[in-house]
């Protein structure tokens, strides 16, 4: 990997609470938003990394491990796995700190996802310059 690459961090890349709005048929949280929260903590990670505008070319390996449900807190971790000349492949981790059970920090979730940088043209770029 490239030796520009910062450091994993243990801050999260997001926190949140779920709310009632969020939730599918059955009254759980709809699987949608979590791979919407996995993109953009992905996002995140490699705007740290490296600032600049990337696309979402792939999700890979998503797991939904456990349910989630409104009143969870949310916190997503990010870390970067892999980076091509043009792509950057994120893993991101979901753990829910279930409402009445404070002490609770289940992983629920995780999954990669793979931007590619690019350019003013919409064609990929360098993520650290040539
Ligand atoms: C992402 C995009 C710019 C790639 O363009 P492309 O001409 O196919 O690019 P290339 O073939 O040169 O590949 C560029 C990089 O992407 C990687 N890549 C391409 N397709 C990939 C895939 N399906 N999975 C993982 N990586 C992929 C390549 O390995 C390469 O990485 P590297 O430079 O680190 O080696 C283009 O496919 C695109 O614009 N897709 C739409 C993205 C988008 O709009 N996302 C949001 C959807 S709402």
């Amino acid at each position: 990997m490239s030796d520009k690459l910062k450091p994993p961090t243990d801050e999260p890349a997001i926190r949140l609470v779920t709310m009632p709005r969020d939730t599918n048929a059955d009254g759980t949280i709809f699987g949608g938003l979590i791979l919407s929260l996995i993109d953009q903590a992905a996002y995140v990670e490699a705007m740290r990394q490296s600032h600049g505008r990337y696309v979402t070319v792939s999700f890979q390996q998503v797991e939904f491990h456990q349910p989630v449900y409104v009143g969870d807190l949310l916190t997503l971790y990010a870390e970067t796995i892999r980076v091509g000349r043009t792509s950057i492949t994120i893993r991101v981790k979901v753990c829910a700190r279930r409402r009445r059970q404070p002490d609770t920090n289940v992983k629920v979730t995780e999954g990669e996802v793979v931007f590619v940088k690019v350019g003013e043209n919409g064609n990929p770029a360098p993520i650290f310059g040539d």
